[in-house]
């Protein structure tokens, strides 16, 4: 088989095509290290497009999103300088012109980063055009918060055959008050990226707390905007007439941190994870340790292991920050399969985060979904006939099976599954993966595991 450099140093067999056939049954064991945030990286690189000098953004991590975002800021005129051993991507706005609607439908197809240029774009040039976004397919993923956000602003939306066409007013935006209906992360991020250089002052309130917004915050501080966050989920931002480029280092990703941790208790193994930082996971590790998972942190990473004995049941809800993040729900419900008793975990962000476990259940799982709200308070999608609800019936030995990844996270919890069952696995649509998952072939083989491209 071709081999390849990767940036890690070790040699990753070349993707011939996207089928990983994957031996199972061996705990992982090993270090492997984690970049930057994929849910803040591709942001930060946005907000680029405020300032008036060059940014440097560090800590960027090598996947499909990070891409993505460079090609449309490239279509936009801006001068990327991407450095991608070190990490290290130079923005330079200061060439910043429209794009066509082909070029910026041709780029955005797989990512939902797309819609948070449109503030910084009126800002700096008076007009915007999204196209039909892509993303995973866990819910309607609608953005009406987003439009009545830029609505509110003064921006006149208007939905057309290929996609929907923003225009500033004469004079430009100006600052408002917004009150979201749910703490929505795209729509906090879209309101900062445009109240900053808006007239005035804007209130948000019920805005989304989660740490990637909060190093938003930190970025565009260090361009020169005054926002404050209180303790209520209300965002006050005073509108600055400039901004100017920032230096910054991305907070790490606690999603893959927290993915490598579910990956070392389902196979019982044994991850160091360095970059994984304590503070914006503390949520994940009290769940792992209820599970029966060990850690230990240490000054430049977390030590997640599987310590021996039996796992243990629990009721779980997902929530945003600081509850149980959805993101990490997929991952940890592989090791829920093999604790002792009936676990319950009870979705409340996105309406169908469940499609990855029909697999699990071909692979020998015993898990039920439910449209009620099981095991807490009802939620938004209770009554509304969503499957949002998993309960899981354990332990239950799991057997290779050929299975399709369905999106980003839970390709990841069936590879965990394949990794952990007995027999060999064929998981198909593996790429997906390579969207939040940085090298994660060379980490899985720095890992030890048996695993080829076929
Ligand atoms: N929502 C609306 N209307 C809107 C926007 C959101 O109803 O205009 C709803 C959504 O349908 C969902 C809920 O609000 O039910 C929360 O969505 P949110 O806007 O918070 O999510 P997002 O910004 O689209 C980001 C991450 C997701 C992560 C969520 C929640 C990025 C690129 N994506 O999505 O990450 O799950 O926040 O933390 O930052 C992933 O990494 O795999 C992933 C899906």
């Amino acid at each position: 088989m071709q081999q390849t450099e990767s940036a890690l140093g070790i040699h990753t067999p070349a993707a011939s095509n996207n089928v990983l056939r994957v031996e199972g049954g061996r705990p992982l064991y090993g270090t492997i290290s984690v970049r930057g945030a994929k849910n803040f990286v591709p942001k930060a690189m946005v907000a680029a497009l405020l300032g008036h000098t060059p940014s440097q953004l560090r800590n960027v991590p090598l996947i499909r999103d990070v891409d993505v975002v460079k090609e449309m800021l490239e279509a936009h005129g801006v001068d990327v300088i991407f450095d991608e051993d070190e990490g290290v991507i130079n923005l330079d706005p200061s060439n910043i012109d429209a794009a066509s609607a082909t070029e910026i439908d041709a780029l955005s197809g797989s990512s939902r980063i797309p819609i948070l240029f449109c503030g910084p774009l009126l800002h700096r040039l008076g007009e915007a055009f999204i196209p039909e976004l892509g993303g995973c397919v866990i819910g309607d993923r609608p953005i009406d918060f987003h439009l009545e956000t830029l609505r509110r602003f003064g921006a006149d939306v208007v939905k057309e055959a290929d996609g929907i066409r923003l225009r500033a007013p004469e004079g430009g935006l100006v600052g408002t008050r917004i009150d979201l209906p749910y703490p929505s992360v795209g729509a906090t991020e879209q309101t900062l990226l445009t109240a900053v250089q808006a007239q005035g002052i804007t209130t948000l309130t019920g805005a989304a707390i989660e740490p990637e917004i909060m190093d938003l915050i930190n970025v565009l501080q260090k361009m020169g905007a005054i926002i404050s966050v209180d303790t209520d989920r209300t965002i006050r931002i005073e509108g600055v007439d400039r901004l100017d480029g920032y230096s910054h280092t991305a907070l790490p990703d606690r999603i893959e941190a927290a993915s490598w941790g579910a990956a070392a208790l389902a196979t019982r193994g044994d991850v160091f994870v360095r970059g994984a930082h304590q503070p914006d996971m503390s949520t994940f590790l009290n769940t792992f340790r209820k599970v029966g998972g060990a850690f230990d942190v240490e000054e430049d990473g977390i030590r997640f292991y599987h310590p021996g004995g039996p796992l243990r049941s629990i009721v779980l809800e997902t929530n945003v920050h600081p509850g149980f993040m959805t993101d990490w729900q997929q991952p940890l419900v592989v090791a829920l399969t093999q604790a002792e008793g009936l676990s319950i975990v009870h979705e409340t962000v996105y309406e169908n985060r469940f499609g990855f476990v029909s697999a699990l259940r071909q692979m020998g799982a015993n898990i039920q979904v439910y449209t009620e709200c099981v095991g807490s308070a009802p939620c938004r999608f209770g009554a509304r006939n969503f499957s949002h609800s998993a309960v899981i019936s354990g332990p239950t030995p799991l057997h290779g099976a050929d299975i399709t990844v369905p999106d980003l996270r839970g390709g990841f919890s069936h590879l965990i599954a394949a990794l952990a069952a007995d027999g060999v696995s064929h998981v198909s649509g593996i790429d997906v993966i390579s969207r939040g998952y940085e090298h994660f072939m060379a980490k899985l083989l720095k890992l030890h595991a048996r695993v080829e491209y076929v």
